[in-house]
């Protein structure tokens, strides 16, 4: 069988990722993924379950010896990934966390469950003036505003559990750095000669220092600090702080892109500067809309993606042949 070589700039699978059997032993340079997360986001069929252990054992296949990944993750189900990562072959370096601040809290009002327990009807106070949540249905079934009722609860019990919930505001995302282990019997350096992997890019990401920042350690780099493990989502003032300063996007931030959980193109240039070097190949297996493919069209890096619903595949090919024609 005759295999994918990376000679174009990128190139795009819409089928399903498991068995990668376009792609040859040993052929990749570094991994950037967002794959479903198991926790039915939106309600979305194909964020049910965690991707199956078998995908991570096909990336370790096709991956160079001591090539490294980004592997998003949710906080709920990061330490099931982990594990069947590792058990996959990949070496665990760390966890990055992207916060970001802005999300959205997925609580109930217990009060006025306990209204809805005793048969007691809760009080109407008002109308949400934003939109506010999702009907059953998935993505494209949004609560258009001035439609939602508001309610307080009425019971004597109720008022007294007024606003209790189950869930804290999500304020980060975890990303699992991983590695497949350098080729046996080589040392560091031996394995990047041979592969041109095994060695993660911070020169490339180092973090500016703020504008009129005084003391910046005893011997500063002058292009900035070390990349931080913590990717921070924040007001943007100077540009930049002492971790990466990233926004989240809104859905529908592209207007023909619907992908309910685009990833912002600058938190994964970031992530794909850090993992590899120019004119290397990246691989997403679940690329979705293709926030990865972009990143490396940008950062002259080879892409190689994966997508199993047609919609999502042809919002990736769009985008991505108008960074092309841009080039
Ligand atoms: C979290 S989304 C990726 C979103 C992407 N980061 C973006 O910015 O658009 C995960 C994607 O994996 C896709 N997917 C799920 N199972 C797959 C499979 N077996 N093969 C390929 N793609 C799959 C889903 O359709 C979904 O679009």
């Amino acid at each position: 069988m005759s295999h994918w070589t990376p000679s174009k700039p990128y190139e795009l699978f819409n089928q399903s990722c498991y068995g990668l059997s376009p792609l040859a032993d040993n052929t990749i340079d570094a991994l950037v993924t967002d794959p479903p997360y198991g926790i039915s986001f939106q309600n979305h069929e194909w964020d049910k379950n965690l991707p199956q252990r078998q995908i991570w054992e096909d990336c370790v296949r096709v991956l160079k010896h001591g090539a490294f990944g980004v592997v998003f993750s949710s906080v709920r189900l990061m330490h099931r990934l982990m594990v069947d990562l590792e058990d996959s072959g990949f070496l665990i370096k760390d966890v990055l966390f992207w916060a970001y601040l802005n999300g959205m809290p997925k609580s109930r009002d217990i009060g006025l469950e306990i209204d809805k327990e005793l048969g007691v009807t809760s009080k109407v106070v008002g109308k949400y003036d934003y939109v506010q949540g999702y009907k059953k249905g998935g993505a494209d079934n949004y609560y258009t505003n001035n439609e939602k009722l508001k309610y307080e609860p009425h019971s004597e019990i109720g008022i007294q559990y007024k606003g209790a919930g189950l869930g804290l505001k999500p304020a980060y995302e975890p990303m699992i750095l991983v590695q497949k282990p350098i080729e046996k019997g080589l040392n560091v350096a031996q394995n990047v000669l041979k592969y041109g992997t095994g060695a993660l890019n911070l020169e490339q990401t180092r973090i500016p220092y703020a504008k009129g920042e005084g003391k910046v350690g005893h011997n500063p780099h002058p292009n900035g600090r070390v990349s931080a493990n913590i990717l921070r989502t924040d007001e943007f003032e100077d540009g930049y702080d002492k971790f990466f300063v990233v926004p989240k996007v809104r859905q529908n931030a592209e207007d023909f892109n619907k992908h309910p959980t685009l990833k912002p193109v600058d938190l994964m240039q970031h992530l794909v500067k850090l993992v590899s070097f120019e004119n290397q190949t990246i691989l997403d297996p679940f690329m979705g809309s293709g926030s990865t493919g972009v990143a490396c069209l940008v950062l002259q890096r080879k892409f190689v993606g994966f997508e199993l619903e047609k919609e999502y595949f042809e919002i990736c090919r769009k985008r991505l042949a108008m960074i092309d024609s841009q080039e």
